[in-house]
């Protein structure tokens, strides 16, 4: 029964992201699946809460689905449908609320919640975090980097979403800061070496712009 209902929203996901090229697209939720697993085994989470939630944390995100964004509703009308019991529903639907609340501010109050959170988080960072970064920069038509436009470390969440910055400066602005952010060990330790891979990065391109590498 709980390997078929994992099938069954692994189905549910893939058809809902068909046509979302937005950096949420499913394979980004796959793969915070499958870092979520890892992370609750590492903690010692009820795994297949983190599982749900982790398949389920964007289909009612802000961007993709505006609508449903303050009650959960795709997620909550899925796991329903699927006979999931009410209590354990309202669990992963306020997993799911946490850990998009705000963007990247609060902690979730579980443990299960943490670990989504990390997973999600841990997708922004190291190699996969280059790509997608750039990804959306060139989607939203930003300059990777540009010598006059300073990042701005302060923003508040009114600024950071209407901010027109470059991709350079999202290192600074948003990743290099999600490491200090991580809540499970099991995540700063994979954090860790993402980020030291991320400095690096970020540093040869700088070389390279400058022509000194
Ligand atoms: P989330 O908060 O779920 O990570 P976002 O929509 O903020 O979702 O980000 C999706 C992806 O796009 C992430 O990898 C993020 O780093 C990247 N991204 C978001 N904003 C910017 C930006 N201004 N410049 C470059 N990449 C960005
Ligand atoms: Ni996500």
């Amino acid at each position: 029964m709980a390997v078929e209902l994992i099938e069954q929203a692994l189905t549910y996901v893939r058809e809902k992201f068909e046509k979302e090229y937005s950096g949420h697209d499913y394979f980004h939720t796959l793969r915070v699946f499958k870092m979520a697993t890892r992370i609750a085994q590492g903690e010692d989470a009820d795994l297949e809460t983190v599982q749900l939630a982790a398949l389920l944390h964007d289909v009612d995100d802000r961007k993709i689905s505006p609508e449903t964004y303050e009650n959960q509703a795709n997620a909550r009308s899925f796991l329903l449908t699927q006979g999931v019991a009410a209590d354990r529903v309202d669990r992963i639907c306020k997993i799911i609320r946490e850990i998009s609340f705000g963007g990247n501010s609060s902690t979730p109050s579980s443990l299960e919640g943490r670990c989504v959170q990390d997973a999600d988080r841990l997708d922004a960072i190291g190699a996969i975090g280059i790509a997608r970064a750039f990804a959306y920069g060139g989607n939203h038509n930003r300059h990777m980097y540009h010598p006059d436009i300073k990042p701005n470390l302060n923003m508040t969440k009114e600024e950071y979403l209407k901010s027109e910055s470059t991709t350079i400066n999202h290192f600074y602005e948003k990743l290099f800061k999600l490491t200090d952010l991580m809540n499970t060990q099991t995540a700063i330790k994979i954090a860790e070496t993402r980020q030291a891979y991320m400095e690096e990065f970020v540093s040869r391109f700088m070389d390279e712009w400058n022509g000194n590498r």
